[in-house]
């Protein structure tokens, strides 16, 4: 229990210090929410939740989208919220300092939950899910943006080079993702989409990672400095990865995913 708080106490705060260079750095968090944008109901929502906002880039596309809707901006980092409050201001809205796994929301009260790349940081994806189960209207829906297992596969080959500490976060795979969904809930569309960026430098990868607040969260990365000959050897594993154009890749695997808590009988 102990662990699990300081993890989550870790990652709410990498993610506050990302707060004021997250937007200049998210191209792709940002293409694939505007992606997840198309897979929403044309029906107009109630009461509508962006699990995970950030920076809150997607309120004001959410609201122009559902003009009518109460929006609740929820996250766990409070340096994020206090940024999207300042930068994108918006009425008939709220903001959330909060767990996803753990929603101060009421039952059955939200018609709509939208969440683009946060809930590959739960800790418990079938107590995120139960919590999406209790707090949507029957006929609600979740639609969402995770990553898969081969996300930063080269980071993850390079590190394998170097030592064997967890480097990068364990994303779960389709079949894992869909058995935590539980009963309550039906799926309704899965899709994946490989998305592969390039960087000149190694660098630009990982100053990218520090700078959206997105690195390694495992307990079993190690404790202190990396020593100089372990990074040698993971910049070497990661430079025979360069591509014939001469550039270094980074795989992003996205899951676009949309589920329904079914009418009651
Ligand atoms: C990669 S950012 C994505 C932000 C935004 N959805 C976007 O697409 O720009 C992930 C966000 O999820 C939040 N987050 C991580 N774990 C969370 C949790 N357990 N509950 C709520 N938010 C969480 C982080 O604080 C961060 O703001």
């Amino acid at each position: 229990m102990e662990q699990q708080l300081i993890d989550k106490q870790r990652i709410a705060n990498s993610f506050s210090n990302a707060a004021e260079t997250y937007d200049s750095l998210a191209d792709l968090q940002r293409e694939v929410g505007s992606q997840l944008l198309n897979y929403l109901p044309e029906q107009q929502p109630e009461e509508l939740l962006d699990l995970g906002c950030g920076t809150g880039y997607f309120t004001p596309l959410l609201k122009n989208k559902y003009p009518q809707a109460y929006l609740y901006n929820l996250d766990l980092a409070f340096g994020m919220l206090q940024y999207a409050r300042e930068n994108r201001p918006a009425e008939h809205s709220s903001w959330l300092c909060a767990d996803a796994e753990n929603l101060p929301l009421a039952e059955k009260s939200i018609d709509l939950i939208y969440s683009s790349l946060a809930i590959q940081w739960c800790e418990n994806l079938k107590q995120l899910f139960s919590e999406i189960q209790r707090v949507l209207k029957p006929g609600g829906k979740f639609v969402f943006t995770t990553l898969g297992p081969e996300t930063l596969s080269e980071l993850k080959t390079a590190w394998a080079a170097a030592d064997t500490h967890i480097h990068v976060n364990r994303f779960v795979e389709q079949q894992e993702l869909q058995s935590q969904i539980c009963e309550n809930l039906k799926l309704q569309s899965f899709e994946e989409e490989f998305k592969q960026l390039k960087y000149q430098e190694l660098k630009g990868l990982t100053d990218e990672l520090k700078g959206i607040g997105a690195h390694n969260m495992n307990s079993g990365q190690p404790a202190g400095l990396v020593g100089r000959e372990r990074l040698r050897r993971f910049k070497a594993g990661y430079e025979e990865q360069r591509l014939s154009d001469g550039m270094l890749p980074a795989t992003y695997q996205v899951f676009y995913v949309v589920v329904e808590k079914p009418l009651e009988n």
